[in-house]
């Protein structure tokens, strides 16, 4: 069982000095790797991986294709502020072949784990001589694993898999004791902009979890444009987390005075402290009919758009 720090109980110089010297000790004189995707966790983790090892902790940035639109390029921007080179990896076809005919959500987020970890960074390790994979699982991530909920694609030993068996490298885990509301003061600590600290979560397995159904590169494309257009309108507003999902049903619409059998996106928004429990935030209906045209006029093919109303639970986060 991981021990939780409470964020009442963090005393952010102290957690940072003790995972640093965690870091230094299980690498010794050698090399990391740590997986950046510009979320939360993984740049908190980048910036302790620095700290640690400076320029032996190498920092990669897999494109998987399912990420929101300029992300690689604003990430590389941000770290290169903060003096961090970021590599970005181009596994897009990887990652699409993978998930290529499969519906059900659980073998999506497995089929991604098993790209992530056993080509695109078994591939990086062998190539490399690195032997570590530093990465920001929290104990939120672990909690909805072992009970079943949803498997988190970056949690293994608590499943009872070997990563070092498994995929042939140590995984280190500096966040494990803590939920969002304490990495996020981590990162501040850290020196990171409030862009990275205080960004809305974004699952690993990105906007493949916003996807009903198969993914493809003309959904994702439909997905990352309605990502967009969300994240413009809801941002600065206080809530937790607020995102795009894209139905798989069609349903009939008209455009132009023709019938248009076209798609559906699900607006969500989320207010919630640790995401364990969530509720969907009270937007005003003004916004909601801003977010209703926007999507309409922005995203080719949409032709309704409706708001999450129920909470988590039963619902998740994230729609697979
Ligand atoms: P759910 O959808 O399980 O999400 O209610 C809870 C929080 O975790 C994020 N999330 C993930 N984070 N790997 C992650 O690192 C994942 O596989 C994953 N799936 C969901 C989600 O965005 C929410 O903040």
């Amino acid at each position: 069982m991981t021990s939780e720090i409470k964020l009442q109980d963090l005393v952010p110089e102290k957690f940072i000095g003790e995972k640093v010297n965690e870091i230094k000790s299980a690498v010794g004189d050698g090399i990391a790797i740590n997986a950046l995707s510009g979320g939360v966790d993984s740049s908190v983790v980048t910036m302790l991986g620095h700290r640690a090892l400076g320029n032996r902790l190498r920092s990669v940035f897999i494109q998987n294709g399912l990420m929101r639109d300029g992300e690689a390029e604003r990430v590389e921007c941000l770290f290169k502020e903060l003096g961090v080179k970021i590599e970005v990896i181009d596994a897009r076809k990887e990652f699409l072949d993978a998930l290529a005919g499969i519906t059900d959500p659980e073998k999506k987020r497995e089929a991604i784990t098993q790209t992530f970890y056993k080509k695109v960074f078994g591939r990086i390790v062998r190539e490399s001589d690195a032997h570590f994979l530093l990465q920001g699982t929290i104990l939120t991530d672990i909690d909805e694993t072992v009970a079943g909920i949803k498997r988190q694609h970056n949690v293994f030993a608590q499943l009872g898999i070997d990563p070092h068996k498994a995929f042939g490298y140590k995984i280190l885990e500096p966040l494990i004791q803590l939920r969002k509301d304490g990495v996020r003061s981590i990162g501040k600590a850290l020196g990171l902009p409030e862009e990275l600290f205080a960004r809305i979560p974004f699952p690993g397995p990105a906007l493949a979890a916003r996807i009903i159904g198969e993914v493809t590169e003309e959904k994702l494309s439909v997905v990352r444009k309605a990502t967009s257009v969300v994240e413009r309108i809801l941002a600065g507003r206080g809530a937790f987390q607020f995102m795009a999902i894209l139905h798989e049903d069609r349903v009939t619409g008209m455009r132009d005075g023709k019938r248009d059998f076209g798609r559906q996106i699900e607006v969500r928004c989320w207010d919630s402290v640790d995401a364990r429990t969530a509720t969907p935030t009270r937007l005003s209906f003004d916004i909601l009919e801003y977010l209703a045209s926007e999507l309409v006029e922005k995203v080719p093919g949409v032709v309704s758009v409706t708001y999450n109303i129920a909470t988590k639970p039963p619902s998740t986060i994230e729609a697979v």
